[in-house]
């Protein structure tokens, strides 16, 4: 429908938003890009620029997907429709028209879109990262055992053919977006969460 195509259209350009960038001009510090991994997500900005900033970008990346997820499952029954429209800010963050069609791993947007269509299974996701993150002191890796376990979790929990394709893409864009970050967790050079290098 044309209610859905412009949905999917605005949470592109929504999801497109680089919070990271935008609160880190706002607050006179370096942009992402040019310090710290270059990413322009949570971790690099709480890395370079310290928690109050980590936490508005990480509040507003997730913020984009919580809100195009909460609409679409507001305003759709098709689940197809709902997931599409929720993929969408994921998509716009990851290949943002604002930067180049570059832009960040989709951690944050991902997870708030989750939240936002499927509470529960959102909160096990970050439930997850929080774990890990907590044992292994890597936000990489408590992305990666989340995403990573995002489409087996959908498939005893919610296993219909669109939510487990949803995870699926997903959990798989998420895994290469953090190939640098794989490499550097296996050589033992990922630097732990609010450390700097
Ligand atoms: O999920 C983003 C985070 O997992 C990695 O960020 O800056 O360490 O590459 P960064």
């Amino acid at each position: 429908s044309g209610l859905m195509i412009g949905l999917v259209l605005a949470g592109y350009l929504l999801g497109g938003i680089p919070f990271g960038i935008v609160v880190s001009k706002a607050m006179g510090l370096p942009d992402p890009r040019t310090v710290g991994s270059k990413n322009v997500g949570f971790t690099n900005v709480l890395r370079v620029s310290g928690k109050t900033a980590g936490i508005l970008t990480l509040i507003g990346d997730m913020g984009k997907g919580w809100v195009m997820g909460v609409a679409a499952a507001q305003l759709f029954q098709d689940e197809w429709m709902i997931l599409t429209v929720a993929l969408a800010p994921f998509l716009g963050h990851l290949f943002s028209p604002f930067l180049g069609f570059k832009g960040g791993k989709g951690v944050a947007t991902a997870l708030g879109s989750v939240l936002g269509v499927a509470p529960t299974i959102g909160l096990t996701l970050l439930a997850i990262w929080l774990a890990a993150v907590a044992v292994w002191k890597y936000s990489s890796g408590g992305a990666l055992a989340a995403f990573g376990l995002f489409p087996l979790i959908a498939a005893v929990v919610h296993p219909t053919l669109p939510f487990t394709l949803f995870a699926v893409v997903v959990s798989g864009l998420i895994v290469i977006m953090h190939k640098g970050n794989i490499e550097r967790l296996w050589r033992g050079t990922e630097s732990r969460i609010g450390q700097r290098g």
